[in-house]
């Protein structure tokens, strides 16, 4: 750490920022990151621990406990990123002493989320400097709910009708009949609450209030998944009774991801559930510079992780060739949080003014600068952009 900055007492306890790498470009790419926040002096405790696929194959846990209460104990924490399988492949991969135990994988963000819950999410997609992208202008922020819906992990797993399935197989005659002895069904259960989803919404209009927004745009899909969409569109409308310069438009989901593609200027902030969110954000992402930029932030009362977008890239993992840009926009959401705006304006800065030069650009951005190549000219630039 050069601790070039001085934090002038601003904190009279050192901060804890936890680091939890994970697989893949993972470590890679939040190594870049501390350096980063390190080099424009973020004084801190950086602690890192556990998570992932190898902590599944290992012990069986992809999310040790000793993690969780780190992470709950940390002023603030940045992931980078993990891999999970499928259930069969998380079964072969599992140590064999571990094998036959009943063991269960889950992914461990997911569970991470719910524990601390860490119910919002937020991922911006803006327009980079200097990247060729289909549109102009875009500053949107997607605030996906993170604790229930599809990903809520109420899940029936693939068997034959039977024990586990049946109960939802008779909730509906057309589908016991028509499954019943021939193969498999599994499903999936979408959990709406009035609480979380007035809790989001909150969230999203007071974001768009700070934003200076006009409206919030919910996107879901009420006219088809009529029982879970009603009570999302109610809680979102008792909410929006609260701000009354702006307004609550209600969008089916499909119809916003083809908006976003094809004229993405025209939103500001969108409220989502859980899969819809992680969707439209990706989306938004695509439009804006793809995988290796897009950030997101997590927040829940007690604890907020701040991670890139993108997973763990298991295709280029260990190449040193990952764009530390998406991570490094973590860290500066991070630095945002910890009440720090210079260096995380700096951050931005520097990406922006990288970005912007154009000479020093990762493959996925066309170039042939490592990892490291990038960061070292962010750094530089973010500290020649810091006014402090
Ligand atoms: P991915 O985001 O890992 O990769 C998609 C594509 O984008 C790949 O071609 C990859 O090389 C590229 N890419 C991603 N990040 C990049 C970066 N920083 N720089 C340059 N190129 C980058 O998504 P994919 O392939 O669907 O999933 C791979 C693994 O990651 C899976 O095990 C998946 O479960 C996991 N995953 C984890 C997430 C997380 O940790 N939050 C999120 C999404 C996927
Ligand atoms: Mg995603």
């Amino acid at each position: 750490a050069s601790g070039s900055r001085v934090m002038n007492g601003q904190h009279p306890q050192k901060l804890v920022i936890a680091v939890l790498p994970g697989d893949g470009i993972g470590p890679e790419v939040t190594a870049a990151a501390v350096r980063t926040l390190q080099a424009l002096g973020l004084e801190a405790e950086y602690t890192e621990h556990n998570i992932g696929w190898a902590q599944w194959c290992e012990r069986g846990e992809p999310l040790p406990q000793a993690t969780i209460d780190a992470v709950r104990a940390a002023d603030a924490t940045l992931l980078g990123a993990i891999t999970s399988k499928t259930e069969r492949e998380a079964q072969a991969e599992l140590a064999p002493e571990l094998q036959g135990r009943g063991l269960r994988y889950r992914s461990p963000i997911v569970r991470l989320r719910q524990q601390l819950d860490l119910y919002a999410c937020l991922r911006p997609a803006r327009t980079p400097p200097g990247i060729d992208t289909p549109h102009d202008d875009v500053d949107l922020l997607v605030v996906r709910e993170n604790t229930e819906g599809l990903y809520a992990g109420v899940e029936a797993y693939l068997g034959e009708v039977g024990p586990q399935t049946q109960q939802l197989a008779a909730f509906d005659a057309h589908f016991g009949s028509r499954f019943a002895g021939r193969g498999e069904v599994a499903a999936t259960v979408r959990i709406i609450s009035a609480l979380a989803c007035e809790r989001i919404a909150r969230f999203a209009f007071e974001q768009a209030a700070r934003r200076g927004e006009t409206h919030v745009v919910l996107a879901d899909k009420p006219n088809v998944m009529r029982a879970t969409g009603a009570v999302f569109v109610d809680a979102a409308r008792r909410v929006a009774d609260d701000f009354a310069n702006i307004e609550l438009v209600i969008e089916n989901v499909d119809a916003t991801a083809m908006l976003i593609a094809q004229s993405p200027q025209r939103y500001g902030v969108i409220v989502a559930d859980n899969l819809f969110g992680d969707i439209l954000s990706d989306v938004a992402a695509g439009v804006t510079g793809g995988p290796g930029l897009a950030a997101s932030a997590n927040i829940g009362p007690d604890a907020a992780v701040f991670e890139p977008v993108h997973g763990s890239a298991p295709d280029i993992a260990g190449t040193g060739s990952a764009n530390p840009i998406a991570c490094l926009r973590a860290a500066a959401m991070l630095a945002e949080q910890l009440q720090q705006p210079a260096i995380a304006r700096a951050i931005d800065a520097g990406i922006d003014e990288v970005l912007s030069a154009g000479r020093v650009r990762t493959p996925d951005l066309g170039g042939n600068a490592t990892t490291d190549q990038l960061t070292d000219a962010i750094i530089e630039a973010a500290l020649a952009a810091d006014p402090a």
